[in-house]
């Protein structure tokens, strides 16, 4: 929790509510908050996923993590603290666009338990949907689309998440998956099943 600074602040009330902008949309905004390490396929994911929901016509939008840090984030590095805050900005962030009636797909390691469960706890119950992109280390070595596991196995990137740096795992994600098993359109699939089950979308 982020203590607030400012005490002499008051709240505003719109004439337009969450429920208006959702019945305008013709659905519901929610999160979908992939999780897992550098090169698991979050982004990818987020992508693929994104694109099925916006050819049936949902209103969408991705946060990811690589192109949040080139502007609303960029002051913020890879320390537990600053990844704290990072994952603090996007949970809120990613509310509002709850707020506007938007499925917003966020993409980050989100690497701290504390850190996803408040991204969570800002939300009503079934809004926010953690996604596990489960891949083994050794997997996501191997692929290293940036080189960043080699660099960070030379030292030359610090606090690297799963060689220099911790990933706590998932406790209970709505949906699991296995990326090293599964083919993108098999994820994908299981996560519009997986929102049909449970009226988030038709
Ligand atoms: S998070 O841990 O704070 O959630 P975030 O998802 O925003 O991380 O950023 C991860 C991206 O930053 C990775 O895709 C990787 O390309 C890059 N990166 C650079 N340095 C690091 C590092 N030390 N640990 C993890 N990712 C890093």
């Amino acid at each position: 929790m982020v203590d607030q600074k400012a005490t002499d602040v008051h709240w505003h009330y719109g004439a337009v509510q969450r429920s208006d902008r959702e019945r305008l949309k013709g659905h519901r905004g929610f999160t979908i908050w992939f999780t897992g390490l550098s090169a698991a396929g979050k982004s990818t994911l987020a992508v693929a996923t994104e694109k099925a929901l916006f050819e049936r016509g949902y209103h969408t939008y991705i946060l990811d993590g690589d192109n949040i840090r080139h502007g609303l984030n960029k002051n913020l590095g890879f320390s537990p603290e600053d990844r704290n805050e990072n994952i603090r900005r996007i949970g809120e962030v990613a509310k509002l666009f709850t707020d506007c009636g938007i499925i917003n797909l966020t993409a980050f390691i989100s690497p701290y338990h504390k850190d996803r469960n408040a991204a969570r706890d800002l939300n009503r119950s079934g809004d926010f949907i953690e996604v596990f992109v489960d891949c083994p280390i050794e997997i996501c070595e191997q692929r290293d689309p940036n080189d960043s596991y080699k660099k960070a196995r030379a030292g030359i990137i610090k606090e690297f998440t799963g060689i220099s740096a911790p990933y706590e795992t998932p406790v209970n994600p709505e949906i699991h998956l296995y990326t090293d098993k599964m083919q993108v359109n098999e994820c994908v699939q299981v996560i519009i099943n997986y929102l049909v089950e449970h009226n988030h979308i038709s």
